[in-house]
């Protein structure tokens, strides 16, 4: 059976991934702070910006396994759309402790571990490169990911690392985006909310069988690339929403 350890399985993405595993015969182990409501998966609470609570946390969850086969660093937050020059640096630094540096904190707790990870997926988006007025933190958290990725890529010689775009996921981070959001003030917002309720936004469960069916791709990068599920999938869109965003 293979493992996987998936962060932030409460919600949105990381919870079809769950899903989606769980029902392909994985064993899944998971975290998050509201906990996942998935019978089967092994779920642990932690808030991962509290670099303190993963060694206990994740050293009882993993306590039974002898290595992963995948490791999903997916837990992140968006933050408010809107101008940098309007943004507190506070909420700023609070989307760098959960989208950067949680994850920093469970890669140096994984490679104290020292058992066998195959792979492992940083969840990133195209908004580490796209530099779209209003994705201020988000934006900054995630290029700084991509080269987390990167980094770690040297640290980590026998795991494929990546940092992986999944394209738009009809998720609750989506509500802010298409709900709450000024598309006046921020035209990245109208492609979002164009595609709310289409094939172009699909739901978590999809979004996790896209994810799974590219994992072979990907580790024929190299190790601590940054790849956009949209350039395997769908290359030609992937051409024209790269293009526009250039
Ligand atoms: N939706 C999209 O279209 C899209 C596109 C590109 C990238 N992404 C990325 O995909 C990932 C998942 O996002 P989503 O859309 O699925 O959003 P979501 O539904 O809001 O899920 C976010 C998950 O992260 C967890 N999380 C947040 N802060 C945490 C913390 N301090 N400690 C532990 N867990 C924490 C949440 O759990 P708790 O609140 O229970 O802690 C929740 O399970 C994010 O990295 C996001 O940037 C999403």
């Amino acid at each position: 059976m293979k493992t996987a350890l998936i962060t932030g399985t409460s919600s949105g993405l990381g919870h079809g991934l769950a899903d989606y595993l769980l029902n392909h015969d994985w064993a899944v182990y998971g975290c998050s702070r509201r906990g996942c409501d998935l019978p089967g998966v092994h779920d642990c609470r932690c808030d991962l910006t509290d670099a303190t609570a993963i060694p206990p946390a994740f050293e009882a969850l993993l306590r039974d396994t002898t290595g992963l086969d995948l490791v999903v660093l997916n837990a992140g937050i968006l933050g408010q759309v809107r101008d940098l020059t309007d943004t507190p640096l506070a909420d700023l630094k609070q989307v760098m402790e959960t989208n950067v540096w949680a994850n920093k904190s469970v890669m140096d707790w994984l490679h104290a571990w020292g058992k066998p990870i195959r792979q492992i997926i940083m969840i990133s988006s195209g908004a580490a490169v796209f530099g779209n007025r209003g994705w201020n933190g988000y934006g900054l958290s995630k290029a700084t990911l991509n080269m987390l990725a990167k980094l770690y890529s040297h640290e980590f010689p026998d795991t494929h690392i990546c940092a992986l775009a999944p394209g738009i996921v009809d998720t609750p981070l989506m509500d802010l985006l298409c709900d709450e959001s000024d598309s006046q003030s921020f035209p990245a917002l109208k492609r979002l909310q164009a595609a709310r309720g289409s094939d172009a936004m699909p739901t978590p469960l999809v979004a996790a069988e896209q994810i799974v069916s590219v994992l072979p791709e990907l580790v024929t990068r190299p190790s601590g690339s940054f790849v956009d599920i949209r350039e395997i999938l769908d290359p030609q869109g992937y051409a024209r929403l790269y293009g526009s965003n250039s």
